[in-house]
């Protein structure tokens, strides 16, 4: 397990999570993934989501772009006796260590790499199927809905619990050099910064019905906020959107704030919870 491993979030580039097969370090990814994982809100709405999916003893569930298995694990204690979690992820290393961790917590969850757009399950193969903070980071999220829907029984349900990047808030004072990096951050870095404003029409178009919608605003952790957001200015000025100079000025502001205890950074995230 990576427990051992540097806990620093610093370098984190969001749209590596399309594919983490590529990054070498992936300490940072773990680190975050987890500090992230523990606001409030985000836990307010997988609760949600559990409700809305009827989530008991018995229960079989797909947890699509599973991650390390933070959520999987959690569920497994929800559905025994009786049920089931399969967890199918596109990084190889992010499988190894769920498959380490729930050896460790003795939970059997059958995780495997896989693709969220080509999902390798007979049609109507689980009660639920479920996807957070993933369909933002795939080049085709209806085809991944689409699999999502094809795998699970008429009568299940399908959620997933994405961000959206356009209601990313910082209280940096310069608000044009703010709205520059956060907007590049939304319509070119990561894939599908508005996804969630098409995700109920989307969840209808691959034949889900009855979609609910709940949101939450997540209010980063003053060290996560720092790391993801200077980095996000870093990544701006890589593109050529803000100069070298204002990456300066965005990197020393955001350290002074967060030295002064003032930082505040937010994101708007939702939870869509829909019948096959
Ligand atoms: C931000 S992480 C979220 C992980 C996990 N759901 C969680 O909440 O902790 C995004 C995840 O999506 C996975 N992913 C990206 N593209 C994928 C694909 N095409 N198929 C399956 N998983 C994918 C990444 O490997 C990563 O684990």
């Amino acid at each position: 397990m990576v427990s051992d491993q540097k806990r620093s979030t610093e370098n984190v580039e969001l749209h590596a999570f399309t594919d983490l097969n590529r990054v070498e370090d992936l300490a940072p990814y773990f680190a975050a993934l987890e500090a992230f994982d523990k606001r409030p809100q985000l836990q307010e709405l997988k609760a949600l989501a559990r409700t809305h999916a009827r989530i008991a003893p018995g229960t079989n569930i797909l947890d699509v772009g599973c991650g390390f298995g933070l959520e999987s694990l959690a569920l497994a204690r929800l559905v025994e006796p009786g049920g089931r979690i399969t967890g199918i992820d596109k990084s190889a290393a992010f499988i190894k260590e769920a498959k380490a961790r729930a050896r460790h917590a003795k939970a059997a969850i059958a995780f495997q790499v896989g693709d969220a757009e080509a999902l390798p399950f007979p049609q109507a193969s689980f009660d639920v199927a479920r996807a957070e903070r993933v369909l933002v980071y795939l080049p085709d999220p209806t085809q991944a809905l689409n699999e999502m829907r094809r795998v699970t029984r008429p009568g299940g349900t399908v959620t997933a619990i994405e961000p959206d990047f356009g209601t990313n808030a910082i209280n940096f004072p310069d608000r044009d050099l703010a709205r520059r990096v956060l907007n590049h951050e939304c319509d070119s870095n990561v894939p599908q910064g508005w996804l969630v404003r098409d995700m109920a029409g989307l969840m209808r178009d691959v034949g889900l019905t009855n979609v609910r919608i709940d949101t939450r605003i997540v209010i980063f952790p003053p060290d996560l906020a720092a790391s993801v957001f200077t980095q996000t200015g870093a990544t701006a000025q890589s593109a050529g959107v803000i100069t070298a100079d204002e990456l300066d000025t965005w990197t020393r502001e955001i350290e002074d704030l967060r030295q002064r205890d003032r930082l505040f950074c937010s994101i708007g995230y939702y939870l869509f919870a829909a019948q096959v």
